[in-house]
């Protein structure tokens, strides 16, 4: 039986995503939690014929606890979108709080939960989580996600114009690092089956990919940013984490994690000299049991990247920390 959780389930993620854990099979109850809306979000979705059994929660009368009572997998898209000419950064002011105050309510009602941080800025938001659940004696590095998988979904999908592969999701990219600008590593010279990419059309590639959350905020013009493709991305992601809890084998997926907390983690963030970063993991019942090192396979290109990844990352890395342990 799989207790899956939405928190920020009315807005423009939550909604789409909520509504694809409604209709998998794979969840037996679905809870959702939001300030605003979701006894109607709740209502809505209760009439799809589907397997799931939908509970929803305002915080009065302790929805936050009601919600996540019993949860297997906590997903938390909850917190502001950024609007053209912001960084996710920008978000942090915000959204740190909002994913601060949540963690501590699953540290309390759901300890034992898989918890998918897909709020920004992600890089600061899941130290954020880690440190929230190690001050209250629950962390486990197995369990705790950040979430993304959107940016491996964008390289499938970029690639996909140079490639022209029919489905593009039977090319495997490996996409470490963080979650935002420079700090997110495509690796296409890793991509299965191999890609031929000509010279001229690498570097734009790249940094489309690096950049695909700009383009969409862009498009929408203040209305927000991703949330239909991130519903797909997360969906996809917490798929792949209840197919490994319950048994299924050779499931890897790139995911943010704490890398010392993990099987080979530890030797990665040495190498690296940071402790959260996004590799390559395989999932099983226990969530993230193994960190691949594919740092070795990287190409000399790749390494320059690299080098950027970790000096944008370490900041953003050490103000989540920071927020936690000296709250402004
Ligand atoms: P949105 O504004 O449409 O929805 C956010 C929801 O969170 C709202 O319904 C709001 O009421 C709710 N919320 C606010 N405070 C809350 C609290 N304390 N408890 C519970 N719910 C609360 O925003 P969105 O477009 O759904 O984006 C949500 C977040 O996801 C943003 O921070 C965005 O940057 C991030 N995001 C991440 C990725 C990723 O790849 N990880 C991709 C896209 C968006
Ligand atoms: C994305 O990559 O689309 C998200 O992180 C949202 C954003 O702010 O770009």
């Amino acid at each position: 039986m799989v207790k899956a959780v939405v928190l920020g389930a009315s807005g423009g993620i939550g909604q789409p995503l909520s509504l694809l854990l409604k209709a998998s099979p794979l969840v037996d109850e679905l809870s959702l939690y939001d300030v605003v809306n979701t006894p109607g979000v709740t209502a809505d979705l209760s009439h799809i014929s589907s397997i799931a059994k939908i509970t929803g929660y305002l915080p009065a009368d302790d929805g936050l606890k009601k919600a996540l009572t019993g949860a297997d997998v906590v997903l938390i898209p909850a917190g502001i979108p950024r609007k053209p000419g912001m960084t996710r950064d920008d978000l942090f002011k915000i959204n740190a709080g909002i994913v601060r105050d949540l963690v501590k309510g699953i540290a309390e009602y759901s300890p034992k939960a898989f918890i998918l941080v897909i709020s920004n800025p992600v890089n600061s938001t899941v130290p954020i989580a880690a440190e929230v659940m190690m001050q209250a004696g629950k962390f486990d590095p197995k369990r705790l996600f950040g979430v993304t998988t959107l940016d491996v979904v964008r390289a499938e999908t970029f690639v996909q114009d140079i490639t022209g592969e029919n489905d593009p999701s039977k090319t495997v990219i490996p996409v470490i690092g963080g979650h935002s600008g420079e700090t997110i590593v495509p690796l296409f010279s890793l991509a299965k089956p191999a890609v031929e990419i000509p010279a001229e059309k690498l570097a734009p590639l790249i940094k489309r990919v690096q950049f695909g959350g700009d383009e969409v905020v862009e498009a929408k013009g203040g209305a927000g940013s991703a949330t239909l493709s991130m519903a797909y991305a997360g969906f996809r992601f917490a798929e792949k984490v209840i197919k490994a809890a319950n048994g299924e084998k050779g499931i890897v997926e790139p995911t943010f994690v704490y890398l010392p907390g993990v099987t080979g983690g530890d030797a990665i963030a040495k190498e690296i000299g940071i402790d959260y970063f996004s590799v390559p993991v395989e999932l099983g019942p226990s969530g993230a049991e193994k960190a691949t090192n594919i740092l070795p396979d990287v190409n000399d290109e790749e390494k320059k990247l690299l080098e950027a990844c970790k000096t944008g990352l370490k900041g953003s890395i050490e103000k989540g920390v920071e927020f936690v342990h000296n709250p402004p």
